[in-house]
């Protein structure tokens, strides 16, 4: 315990995840109306600004052929100070996205209620089921036609392994949605799309009870169908358990129309309630409290080049312990030094917020003079811990590079290792060779653009990139035990090593995996590597 356990206490930190399109910039935006962060109320005009504010930064980013920043928000709501960190999603998806996951207590996923789960929603996921951690479901566009709400809740527990707790249950969709039924409550909450863009709305509350006055506001029909869907549910969904959500083992759901802003503030107050409070995190001591120690962090994105005329990097940190404050000397653990962090800012989209102090769960960007790499721990001079690293995630592009001009061969490799090692790329050799051929991995595509893009404008090479047909890479978690000069795969299997030497495999497809694994009994692979 420590005299800012208050300031830390108050603190929810959640990563916001959905497939492009599903409607988390309209959710977030709604949040942020709450917490009076922006003042969006009733103007269309003042939403488009705020849109613009936000995306008027990734625009640039585009134009520069670099990747969107994962923008972090943080405001005030109900006495909790939330950050909300933004994954990018669409062709700027990357493995900062998935690492920004790493920086988050919990996740809210946003479904678009006529699509279902899509698949960068299960990607995500995937992350957030392997830290288990807190996710919250919003189900979305009931203003528009939807999926059948129990076909949804099915999807959500066959696709991603989750159960489900739906908190308020729908009632219609499109032009005949009526609302939504509070379970809690017993009441059904009737929909009005006067709510539009207004922080307070107009939405009646009738008691589930008072079942003429139901049949009068939304019609017999929506109520029987209520009636008889809630005992299905009653019968058949998943009991509410706190433990269990918190667990990553079962996911509340909310229902509702983030555009016309119905349901949004309702699933904001749930989600805080049962949101758990900056987590503790696992180091090389063991596991460290948010309020057992004084100001740690660790670096989980290296953004280059934020700011072209200075050619800047800034080094994003989750603050893991205790406070920090602008002034103190920290120490960074792997480099080996005691230092003060240089312009330590909070980062919303284009605007950049100098910091006096930050508190456990917060993330903070401070500029870094190219020595921070992912996963670096920060903490007291007097500390010397290490936190454990991040994951490397799975590739799923792959591509051959090679020089234009072979007598820059060292600023390629200086090149090419330093965009490696900020994570925006994953390097790779051939098994048996030197650097001479270079594989590259990404998440997603437009990294390979962007290290094109890079390489010629940062360090004056040009490369050419030959599309490889692998989808699927696999380290060895037993690399010990194994041969691997003498693995037998498939004929389109490829052997290669990472930076540090460690093996991987290449797959063209799942089914050479299994085939693999089975022809070589005791080999055990893994989608993760560690840093
Ligand atoms: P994303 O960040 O997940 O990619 O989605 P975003 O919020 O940008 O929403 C995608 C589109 O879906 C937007 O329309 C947005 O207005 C719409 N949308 C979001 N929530 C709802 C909802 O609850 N109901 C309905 N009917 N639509 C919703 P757009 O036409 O692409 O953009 P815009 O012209 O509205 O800005």
């Amino acid at each position: 315990m420590n005299d800012y356990t208050e300031e830390i206490n108050r603190r929810r930190t959640f990563a916001i995840i959905s497939h492009p399109d599903a409607g988390k910039t309209t959710l977030t935006e709604k949040f942020l109306l709450y917490g009076g962060a922006i003042n969006l109320a009733g103007s269309v005009k003042g939403k488009a600004t705020a849109r613009h504010a936000v995306s008027d930064w990734m625009e640039i980013e585009k134009e520069r052929g670099i990747s969107v920043t994962s923008s972090v928000l943080q405001f005030e709501y109900g006495g909790y100070c939330i950050n909300i960190l933004d994954t990018p999603g669409h062709q700027d998806f990357s493995e900062d996205t998935y690492r920004t996951l790493m920086a988050a207590d919990s996740a809210v996923m946003v479904i678009d209620a006529s699509k279902g789960v899509e698949a960068q929603t299960r990607k995500l996921f995937k992350v957030c089921v392997m830290r288990k951690i807190p996710i919250f479901t919003f189900i979305n566009k009931l203003d528009r036609d939807a999926n059948d709400t129990f076909d949804l809740l099915d999807d959500i527990e066959k696709e991603l392994g989750i159960a489900t707790c739906p908190l308020n249950w729908p009632i219609g969709s499109g032009k005949e949605f009526k609302g939504v039924y509070d379970r809690e409550k017993k009441c059904v909450i009737s929909y009005s799309d006067t709510e539009k863009g207004t922080k307070e709305g107009t939405a009646t509350e009738i008691p589930l009870e008072d079942e003429a006055g139901l049949r009068k506001e939304i019609g017999d029909a929506p109520v029987d169908k209520l009636l008889e869907e809630m005992d299905l549910l009653d019968g058949a969904g998943a009991e509410f358990d706190l433990d269990t959500v918190r667990a990553g083992e079962l996911t509340p759901v909310c229902f509702g129309s983030a555009l016309t802003n119905f349901g949004v503030e309702i699933f904001l107050k749930h989600f805080l309630e049962m949101a758990t409070t900056p987590l503790p995190r696992k180091a090389d001591i063991g596991m460290i409290q948010p309020t057992e120690k004084d100001f740690s962090a660790f670096v989980f994105k290296i953004q280059a080049n934020m700011n072209k005329a200075h050619r800047d990097r800034i080094a994003f940190m989750r603050i893991c312990s205790g406070k920090f404050d602008a002034s103190m000397e920290v120490r960074h653990v792997q480099g080996g030094k005691v230092m003060r962090l240089s312009q330590p800012q909070q980062i919303m989209a284009d605007d950049r917020k100098i910091l006096s102090e930050a508190y456990a769960g917060d993330i903070i960007g401070v500029f870094d003079p190219g020595i921070f790499s992912i996963g670096d721990t920060l903490c007291m001079p007097k500390e010397k811990f290490q936190y454990e690293g991040i994951p490397t995630f799975a590739p799923e592009h792959f591509a051959r590079v090679r020089q234009v001009d072979t007598m820059k061969r060292k600023q390629f490799v200086k090149g090419i290792e330093q965009i490696a090692q900020e994570g925006a790329i994953q390097i790779f050799q051939e098994f048996n060779t030197g650097l001479e051929e270079i594989i590259v991995g990404v998440v997603g595509v437009l990294q390979f653009d962007v290290l094109k893009y890079r390489l010629e404008n940062e360090y004056n090479v040009e490369i050419r990139l030959e599309n490889l047909p692998y989808e699927h890479i696999r380290w060895i978690e037993n690399k010990d035990e194994v041969d691997i000069g003498k693995l037998s795969g498939t004929s389109d299997m490829k052997k290669v090593k990472d930076m540090r030497g460690n093996p991987l495999l290449l797959f063209v497809n799942s089914w050479s995996i299994g085939m693999t694994l089975d022809r070589n009994k005791g080999l055990v692979l893994t989608e993760f590597g560690r840093n």
